[in-house]
């Protein structure tokens, strides 16, 4: 089970399930990752031992953004009542102390050395009569560091909004008008100390999850103009919103903060977004929701029907860097000094020698698990 060995996955043949040992005998030599959906609170991630994760990936319900209200007055009667009194600062301070339970947990699974990545956007709100910025970034960097975290730099997500309606306040009269938020961030935290590798086993996982130069200068940069993404949920469901994040944002921190083979976590798994970057990196995810509503659009975002789909942001990758490589020539005349032998490309550094993206080539759907099977470019 080579791959097996590598992903650090230990799949178990269950005799009963051919379909799973079929899955699993003609995948033997291939790469897997697994991805696990638990629908459940995540004020306790009772399935994760303490220092497993090797990177957290996820956008919590926004304190005070009213399309996150009632998912966070369900779970706690408190917050219920400080809505219903128009108690905006009691009601801020509520739902932050419930999320912290859910970060307690996060912090306690997160590896030494493990990164957390929470996406989160400040509130703007009249309650009371009285209008003003509730500062939910503030709050969940104060939690990190006060819990043994160090605070990174974070990201800026700019999202433009063409709304008319954007301005609020009083218009071209000055004293009364409020600056329209049109981002959000990306906190970013780090359990420790650096992570090391230390066997060659480890430094070469590394040296494979490497990203391209030029996608470090542009993800590495702290401001990220990604549009929003389709939100809508069917009818059929119990809310009309996912508060789905784009995937290029836990594609571009997964590869930044994990190796292939690591396991991401995402305490508000929603939809799936996480899980489907974590498919698309070679990254093994387990996931936390708490609306089972949202097991079924999981499951079809990781659909063995999209495979193609999910397929093409790699080869879109892949071609980015071709276009990269074609136009620097033509730039500046010389070729570029290094190649990639798995992608026979030429690269920028000697550190993307060996970097290997890899196409998905089966999935399979258990009740509570996606496992995915991968073909490889070029030679490994
Ligand atoms: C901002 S959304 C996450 C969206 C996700 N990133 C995506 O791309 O679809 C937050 C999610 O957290 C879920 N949630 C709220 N409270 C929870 C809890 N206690 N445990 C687990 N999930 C919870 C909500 O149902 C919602 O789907």
């Amino acid at each position: 089970m080579k791959i097996a060995f590598v992903f650090g996955l230990k799949p178990t043949l269950n005799p009963m399930n051919l379909k799973n040992f079929l899955f699993l005998w003609r995948n033997l030599s291939q790469m897997l990752t697994q991805h696990l959906i638990h629908i459940a609170p995540a004020e306790r991630l009772k399935e994760l031992q303490n220092d497993s994760v090797d990177l957290v990936v996820t956008s919590p319900p926004y304190p005070m953004v009213e399309m996150w209200d009632e998912i966070l007055a369900t779970q706690n009667d408190a917050i219920k009542t400080a809505l219903a009194d128009e108690n905006g600062p009691l009601a801020f301070g509520l739902m932050h102390t419930f999320l912290n339970q859910i970060w307690q947990e996060v912090a306690r699974v997160t590896k030494k050395g493990g990164f957390v990545c929470v996406n989160i956007g400040d509130a703007t709100r009249t309650i009371g009569g009285e209008f003003q910025l509730y500062v939910n970034h503030a709050q969940i960097v104060q939690f990190f560091t006060q819990n043994g975290f160090s605070c990174l730099p974070a990201i800026i997500w700019r999202k433009p909004t063409n709304a008319p309606n954007k301005f609020m306040g009083s218009g071209m009269l000055p004293a009364g008008a409020y600056i329209t938020l049109e981002h959000e961030y990306i906190l970013v935290f780090r359990k420790g100390g650096k992570r090391v590798f230390k066997s060659d086993k480890e430094k070469l996982s590394r040296q494979r999850s490497a990203y391209f130069w030029e996608e470090r200068n542009q993800w590495f940069s702290d401001l990220w103009e990604i549009r929003g993404t389709q939100q809508k949920l069917s009818s059929t469901h119990t809310r009309e919103r996912s508060g789905a994040y784009p995937l290029e944002i836990p594609y571009r921190l997964i590869n930044m903060y994990s190796c292939q083979g690591d396991t991401v976590l995402d305490p508000f798994l929603g939809t799936g977004t996480t899980a489907v970057a974590a498919a698309l990196t070679g990254r093994n995810s387990v996931g936390y929701e708490i609306d089972s509503n949202l097991k079924e659009v999981i499951f079809e975002e990781l659909n063995p029907k999209n495979i193609s789909k999910i397929n093409d942001k790699i080869k879109a990758r892949l071609q980015a860097h071709r276009d990269f490589v074609q136009k620097r020539l033509a730039e500046t005349g010389n070729p570029l000094k290094h190649f990639n032998r798995h992608h026979q490309f030429p690269v920028m550094t000697s550190q993307e020698t060996e970097l290997t993206l890899h196409l998905i080539k089966e999935i399979r759907h258990e009740s509570d698990k996606i496992t995915v099977a991968y073909e490889s470019f070029g030679s490994l």
